[in-house]
């Protein structure tokens, strides 16, 4: 199930009796860390309400089609291009025959046809409505256009009869969804990234800070999650949106950072430091704006901010540590004397000082530096180095283990 954590589904019910097994398809979905959406057909909602479904999945159901308010909100296309995946169960017989015959005359079958994620469907329905040449021809048309389609089983049915057409039970239909995913190389771990600046407080309106943009850091959250990792991103302050689908805890100077990285560690397998936390701090932080005097030369007294990777690689059943050098020189003796000095794990090293990449710049170029190796990843955009830092971390991680 662990494949499940991060995915974005669309649960589509329909109208049948098996539609009170949805509650809880939709609670073992979100319990294996789907996010669920919930789309109900009109003769869905007369089977189960709509409000059982939004309080199990935390989110309203979307109901209608030609709906300005929701079209306002999470409209059918914006939807459609959300999920990783539509799943519906229960499928009724009735959908089955639109859905084969290609119709939009609902929000669920209209999602359909705009969708570019897979869809499965859960028949479920009385044996003869299942055996029926039309219901037949149909299943065999969706499954040639590759639609999964899961089960039914076969059994005593709601009506009296037995026979197949019954919708298969709520686990089976989370494992059989689990598996239409790849395992992430991540897939349920859990993760921590720090990013950005911090900033070191001089007075209520001034402070010292430096030029990171947190665009590596974030770039390598996002990768994170999309490898299946349970992602908190700690970020200093940026100009960037905080990214879905994982915790961003928002923080200023370095000792807020430090207590952040903290809160949880115990349950982080992954730690990465691309944060740019400054050195010092002032050793007070004036309760007042500084008033400029008559003095040509103003001494700062600063004092040094916590380690907050060097704080985390020396806990008791540390999770894999992962710090940033970036250097203007020397780099991979630099990289080496931090990977010792601080009993890391792994050190992404880059060099500043070549134009075009590191702070504040789109791309960037590193070499990573664990104790037997140094493998350099040439330059390109940070959003694609991220995912090639991701994939070779999780190499790295399993092979520690
Ligand atoms: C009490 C009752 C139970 C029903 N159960 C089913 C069922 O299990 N499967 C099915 O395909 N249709 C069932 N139907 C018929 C559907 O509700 C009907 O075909 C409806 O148009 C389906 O609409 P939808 O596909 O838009 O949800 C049932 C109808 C009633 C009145």
């Amino acid at each position: 199930m662990q494949r499940l954590t991060n995915r974005q589904i669309i649960l589509g019910i329909t109208g049948g009796i098996a539609a009170y097994k949805s509650a809880e398809l939709t609670r073992l979905l979100k319990g294996a860390g789907a996010d669920v959406r919930v789309v109900m057909t009109p003769a869905a909602t007369e089977f189960i309400t709509p409000l059982t479904l939004q309080a199990l999945s935390g989110h309203a159901v979307h109901q209608h089609l030609l709906d300005p308010e929701a079209e306002a909100g999470m409209g059918h296309i914006e939807l459609a291009k959300w999920a990783d995946l539509i799943l519906i169960a229960p499928a009724s017989a009735d959908f089955i025959a639109r859905l084969a015959g290609g119709q939009g005359d609902d929000l669920l079958s209209t999602l359909c046809l705009a969708t570019d994620a897979p869809i499965c469907l859960a028949p479920a329905m009385n044996q003869a409505m299942w055996r029926n040449r039309h219901t037949q021809d149909n299943i065999a048309q969706l499954r040639a256009g590759n639609i999964g389609i899961f089960g039914p089983g076969s059994g005593a049915q709601a009506c009296g009869d037995t026979g197949p057409g019954r919708m298969l039970e709520p686990v089976e239909l989370a494992q059989l969804t689990a598996e239409q995913f790849d395992t992430g190389a991540l897939a349920g771990k859990t993760v921590f990234i720090t990013a950005g600046p911090t900033r070191e407080a001089l007075d209520p309106v001034r402070y010292i800070s430096n030029h990171s943009s947190g665009k590596m850091g974030y770039a390598l959250a996002q990768a994170a999650v999309d490898a299946g990792a349970r992602v908190k991103l700690i970020s200093g302050p940026v100009n960037l949106a905080a990214p879905a689908r994982m915790d961003v805890v928002q923080v200023q100077s370095a000792n807020d950072m430090l207590a952040a990285a903290m809160d949880g560690i115990a349950s982080c397998d992954i730690f990465i430091a691309a944060a740019a936390v400054a050195d010092y701090r002032p050793t007070a932080v004036s309760e007042h704006k500084i008033k400029k005097g008559s003095e040509e030369v103003m001494e700062l007294h600063l004092v040094k901010n916590p380690d907050i990777v060097a704080s985390v690689a020396a806990l008791p059943g540390k999770p894999f540590t992962v710090g940033f050098a970036a250097e203007t020189r020397d780099l991979l003796n630099y990289a080496r004397s931090k990977l010792e000095r601080k009993q890391l794990d792994l050190i992404v090293a880059n060099d500043v000082s070549q134009p075009g990449i590191g702070f504040n710049s789109d791309e960037n170029a590193v070499t990573l530096v664990s104790r037997d190796e140094a493998r350099p990843l040439p330059q390109t955009s940070k959003r694609q180095l991220a995912s090639q830092l991701i994939r070779q971390i999780a190499e790295l991680y399993n092979r520690a283990q």
